[in-house]
């Protein structure tokens, strides 16, 4: 199955469109540069978003990259576990709804959706953009802290998603949260986390936390054991997505594109029916003489050559990109 478009759902953009018009671009613009000054700074939502000005700066430029990352992740998902239709999600750390925005356009099947943040702004915001251009779902909105005990008092949901929300949680806090949410979960649970080395390691402890709870991982890694990939390396992935207009506008980008990193991670209480024997982790560098891809197999990382004299294998490899599971086994790669 090939992984759903990363832009924006078109209801979703023109309702951000139908907000941002007749806000004055001057003020939207410096908001737009603040927001990147301070989430570079690593300072977090609480912080760094501040009135409905600064929200809808990062609805034009921030939330088409988020959107696309965890949308990503969730077709990577899809792509293992196919018939996993959920009908019930809650996204974590909502912010916009980004998440609730991916899973339902990855499944149509998703009929009612929590969203769970903090800021009450971003709830009412959220809310809106679902109502105006979101799915025919069931919506409810819950204000808490999900880093504090009993904060989601409702049956376990067919999907979790957290995207970009670790990343604001102090390290020592997230074993529990990581317990909270998988006790949560009653099939899948979805980590989205910006593609820094440091997110790739807090992730790395999360992922040790949950094969320790049961869980089974679904994707990316091909395996359950720990992480072979050694400081300074790290698992990461990226998407292209288009810069819309607006975006253009308030970051003064002259790229009509943007690449999106990211790091995932995606289990479940049941395996995938046929789990990927290997999962490329860079992107492909081809050559004259063939292919070099990098490559997570058999609990182990490595670096593999296909030359292209050898037609079968290179003929099943050169369309595969970074970030697609392989499923031959290694020596047949
Ligand atoms: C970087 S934003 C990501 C928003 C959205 N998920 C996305 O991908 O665009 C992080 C979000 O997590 C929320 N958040 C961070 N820590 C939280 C906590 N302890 N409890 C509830 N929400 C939290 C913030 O309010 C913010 O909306």
């Amino acid at each position: 199955m090939s992984l759903p478009s990363p832009e924006l759902p078109a209801p979703l953009a023109a309702a951000i469109e139908a907000r941002l018009a007749g806000r004055a671009q001057a003020m939207l613009r410096e908001r737009a540069l603040l927001l990147s000054e301070r989430y570079r700074a690593r300072r977090p939502t609480i912080e760094t978003i501040r009135d409905e000005t600064d929200a809808l700066a990062y609805a034009a430029t921030r939330m088409p990259a988020t959107f696309a990352a965890i949308v990503t992740a969730l077709g990577r998902l899809r792509e293992e576990s196919p018939d996993f239709a959920p009908t019930r999600m809650l996204d974590v750390g909502c912010g916009l709804g980004a998440a609730a925005f991916a899973a339902a356009t990855v499944w149509p099947s998703v009929a009612e959706i929590a969203l769970l943040d903090r800021s009450a702004l971003f709830l009412r915001l959220a809310t809106g953009l679902m109502r105006d251009g979101g799915p025919p779902a069931a919506i409810e909105a819950i204000q808490a802290d999900f880093a504090a005990p009993r904060a989601i008092d409702a049956a376990p949901f067919d999907l979790v998603v957290a995207g970009y929300a670790f990343t604001e949680i102090a390290e020592t806090e997230l074993p529990a949260v990581v317990e909270r949410l998988w006790a949560q979960t009653s099939g899948a649970l979805v980590i989205v986390e910006p593609g820094t080395p440091r997110d790739h390691a807090r992730l790395m402890g999360v992922r040790s936390r949950l094969v320790a709870l049961g869980a089974h991982i679904i994707a990316p890694c091909p395996h359950a054991a720990p992480c072979p990939l050694a400081a300074p390396d790290w698992c990461h992935f990226s998407v292209r997505l288009a810069r819309r207009r607006a975006h253009k506008l308030l970051k003064g980008a002259k790229a009509p594109f943007e690449d999106e990193r990211f790091a995932y991670l995606a289990v479940g209480r049941r395996n995938a029916p046929s789990p990927a024997s290997a999962r490329i982790i860079g992107p492909p560098r081809a050559g004259k003489a063939g292919v070099s891809l990098k490559l997570c197999a058999d609990k182990a990382f490595c670096e593999t050559f296909i030359p292209k004299r050898d037609k079968a294998r290179y003929e099943k490899i050169r369309r595969k990109d970074w970030g697609d599971p392989l499923r031959a086994p290694a020596e047949e790669i």
